[in-house]
């Protein structure tokens, strides 16, 4: 019989409303289970800027993107908090791509359940599903919750 135990529950932020949605989601639904909820955020660091300003420029941009998310993040640890909610969170800067760190983080956590919001904050309202989303759902090697 198919294994429908969650035990760990990661969910995505970018900050946007849709994330903030896929979040109380992801709260909810670990206090039912007595799961717990690892929050990561992918901060991109886009070669190109380097060549627009210093490496001091950049750096400090980047810097700014990190406590923005920590930020984000430490709005979801006080639902979780009041929830009873176990929980944890990262923000990961990457030169990569954003959904291969969501999903290498979820391995890391051993997660068996991803959850990610239908668009986020870079993406056109008439787009149904976000390029990060998609290719989550798509690569990612355990169930993804895609919330809406
Ligand atoms: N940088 C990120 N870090 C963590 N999670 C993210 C990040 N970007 C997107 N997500 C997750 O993916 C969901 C969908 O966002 P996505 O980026 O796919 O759509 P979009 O911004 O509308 O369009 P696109 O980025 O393709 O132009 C978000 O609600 C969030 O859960
Ligand atoms: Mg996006």
């Amino acid at each position: 019989m198919t294994n429908t135990k969650i035990s760990n529950i990661v969910v995505a932020i970018d900050g946007s409303d849709p994330s903030r949605k896929a979040a109380d989601y992801a709260v909810s639904l670990a206090k039912e289970k007595d799961a717990k909820v690892s929050a990561v955020s992918v901060v991109k660091i886009h070669q190109s800027d380097a060549f627009r300003g210093s490496a001091q420029t950049l750096h400090k941009f980047v810097n700014k993107q990190v406590s923005i998310a920590d930020e984000w993040l430490g709005s979801i640890r006080k639902d979780a908090d009041k929830s009873n909610v176990k929980f944890e969170s990262r923000v990961i800067k990457t030169t990569a791509s954003i959904p291969e760190e969501i999903i290498k983080y979820a391995k890391d956590k051993k997660s068996d359940l991803i959850v990610v919001g239908t668009r986020g904050r870079t993406g056109f309202k008439k787009m149904l599903l976000g390029s990060v989303a998609s290719a989550v759902v798509t690569h990612a090697g355990c169930t993804v919750m895609v919330v809406r």
